[in-house]
């Protein structure tokens, strides 16, 4: 009885990382296949050594490309892989093109497809994810998810009651176990910062905030006006480098995507957070530092509710008062997310296990 797990680009990682590790302890057989999809030192290998996951078994070596490009290159390479190898099951993360390719591969080869981070939904199929979780979830015999809105999600688009498993969110606890060796001195120095120095940490990488050069020219002002108040911290993603190119950055500090661990660091000394990313809406509500996204909606609404994060839509004004706002108001202590415990991927294991069985 083999588990693979699928993983490919880097908010894959922190989520596989506690349940290979717990089910190693159950003393599960398990396999990691890297499709490849992000492949950089800086997008992958820092994150595998600072998450100790082990080398990957495989690497499929798929690269960048069109959506259709980099979603057939997964099938192909997996679908010869799986063949070889017929594991029980494949345990699959996130909403990237690799995860909603490992589904389809995996549906079709009748093997058994585990999905984490299943039921979020944004309800905007113009975002790539949602296509990928749509198909992921419609595809997936074990659904994984991080509360209860996942639920509600899956059970109204027809998914048996008996496949849906609540277990919380298993980035944090990635999140809990690395929180007390997280450390961004070394990035924060490098700008010119200390680490006691306020700052806001800003995020931005989606196609809908960056492709179009207008608005990410705007985006750059008002957070270009932040800067001239507060310092601006900005690791830039390889997609938002090449789209920033020659615009003006003013006073941001603009630096290369960081690792794990000084990622966490940063968003815990941070006095805001702006980003449109989905991962680290989750990680400020956890840490309970204020988040702004620049998206006119969110897959976890539970951060919203929860009182951490505000959508502002991708008005850059509108950002740069909400961020004056926020950055003016004292902070709320709140009572943590139910099952957002540090103890998902135990729980995952144990369903695991026993549908193994
Ligand atoms: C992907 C995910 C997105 C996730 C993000 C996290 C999909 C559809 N999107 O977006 O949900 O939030 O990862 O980073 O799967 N590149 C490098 N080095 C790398 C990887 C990428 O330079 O290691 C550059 C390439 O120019 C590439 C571009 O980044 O074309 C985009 O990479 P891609 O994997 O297509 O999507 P992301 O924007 O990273």
């Amino acid at each position: 009885m083999i588990v693979t797990h699928i993983v490919g680009a880097r908010p894959n990682f922190m989520k596989a990382a506690p349940v290979f590790q717990a089910l190693a302890g159950l003393g599960v057989s398990q396999r990691l296949v890297h499709t490849g999809q992000h492949y950089d030192v800086a997008m992958s290998g820092r994150h595998f050594d600072q998450l100790h996951l082990p080398v990957p078994d495989v690497n499929l070596n798929v690269g960048s490309g069109t959506h259709a490009q980099q979603t057939a290159a997964v099938m192909v390479g997996l679908e010869a892989n799986l063949l070889a190898e017929r594991p029980s099951m494949l345990l699959v993360y996130g909403d990237v093109n690799s995860t909603a390719a490992a589904a389809i591969v995996g549906a079709k080869l009748q093997i058994p497809v585990a999905h984490v981070e299943a039921g979020l939904r944004s309800f905007d199929r113009s975002m790539p994810e949602e296509v990928n979780r749509v198909i992921t979830d419609g595809l997936s015999s074990l659904l994984f998810t991080p509360s209860a809105d996942g639920d509600a999600n899956l059970l109204r688009e027809g998914v048996q009651a008996s496949a849906i498993h609540r277990v919380g969110n298993v980035m944090v606890d990635s999140l809990v176990r690395c929180l007390p060796l997280a450390n961004a001195d070394h990035v924060l120095q490098e700008i010119g910062l200390s680490g006691r120095d306020p700052f806001v940490l800003v995020t931005l990488h989606r196609p809908s905030s960056v492709d179009d050069s207008t608005l990410l020219e705007r985006l750059l002002e008002s957070l270009g006006s932040l800067a001239h108040h507060i310092p601006v911290v900005f690791p830039v993603h390889p997609r938002t480098r090449d789209r920033i190119g020659n615009l003006d950055v003013g006073r941001i500090h603009l630096t290369e995507p960081t690792g794990y661990l000084e990622f966490l660091a940063l968003q815990r000394d941070a006095r805001l957070v702006i980003t449109d990313s989905g991962g680290v809406q989750e990680e400020t509500t956890y840490l309970n530092v204020p988040c702004l996204t620049v998206r006119d909606n969110t897959e976890r609404p539970v951060t919203v509710s929860h009182g951490t994060n505000e959508l502002v839509g991708r008005d850059p004004k509108r950002l740069l008062e909400r961020a004056r706002a926020s950055l003016s108001s004292p902070r709320t202590s709140r009572a943590p997310i139910d099952l957002w415990d540090g103890h998902a991927a135990e729980r995952i294991a144990a369903v695991i296990r026993t549908n193994l069985n």
